[in-house]
Parts: structure tokens; sequence; C-alpha cells
């Protein structure tokens, strides 16, 4: 059976990184912790920790609304391709820091996100 995309981490010998999630007024209020599966989609991650980033594309990297600040860590992921690239230029917020998560690949010892404030969905409403 298909474990969901969205279902909570099950136990494997996997190697695992640490992502620090700083607080967000709605999405994660007091921040969290947790450890991630290497090499699993870092949106999925957040989502399966109870964090619910807007993934507008359903993580085909074509909307912007999953963008993440990778404030720590950075280092140990693979750089964004073109297309992400390209994406990312839509992202509201957009910093040197900036990665759409569905197109980051957990990797390295640990990470820290910060959510932007606003997608660029709510930017358009604000
Ligand atoms: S979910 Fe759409 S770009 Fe990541």
């Amino acid at each position: 059976m298909k474990q969901s995309e969205d279902a909570p981490p099950v136990a494997t010998d996997r190697p695992t990184t640490r992502i620090r999630v700083l607080p967000h007024p709605a999405l994660c209020p007091d921040g969290l912790e947790f450890d991630a599966r290497a090499g699993r989609e870092l949106v999925d991650e957040l989502l399966a920790h109870g964090v619910a980033i807007e993934h507008a594309c359903e993580k085909v990297g074509a909307c912007a609304t999953c963008h993440v600040h990778v404030r720590d860590g950075a280092q140990g992921l693979a750089p964004p391709d073109d297309d992400e690239e390209d994406q990312l230029g839509d992202a509201w917020g957009l910093d040197a820091q900036s990665r759409l998560s569905c197109c980051v690949r957990v990797r390295g010892p640990s990470l820290v996100i910060e959510l932007p404030r606003y997608t660029k969905n709510h930017a358009r409403e604000a």
C-alpha cells in the first residue's frame, strides 16, 4: 500500500535532518522542530508535521506559493535549477535565501526555515 505524502513519517534507517521552523503568526505560532527524512521534499515534511503551507500547484514547481526562506543549512542543499529560479521571481518577499519547498530535497544535518508572512496569493488579496 502506498503511503500518503501527508502521512506522518515512519521510522526508517534513512538519515534525518533536524528542521527548525521559525514562528509564523498563522502557520506555526510557536515555531517547531522535527526530524525530517533525507531525500523527501521539504514541503511534504512541513505538511506531515502540521505546517499547512500552501501548495497551490500540488507541488510541481509552478505556483511559488510554497516559498520559504532557508535561514540556515542551505549549503547542504542542491542549488535551485532554472525552473525553480524562474518561479521564485513570482514569490512574495523574495530574498537571497528563498527556495520553493516543493523543489527542495531535505539534506544535511539541519535546516532553519522561515515562512514568509504572505504567499503571492495572499499578497494580491491584501
Ligand atoms: S507547490 Fe507550487 S511551486 Fe511549490
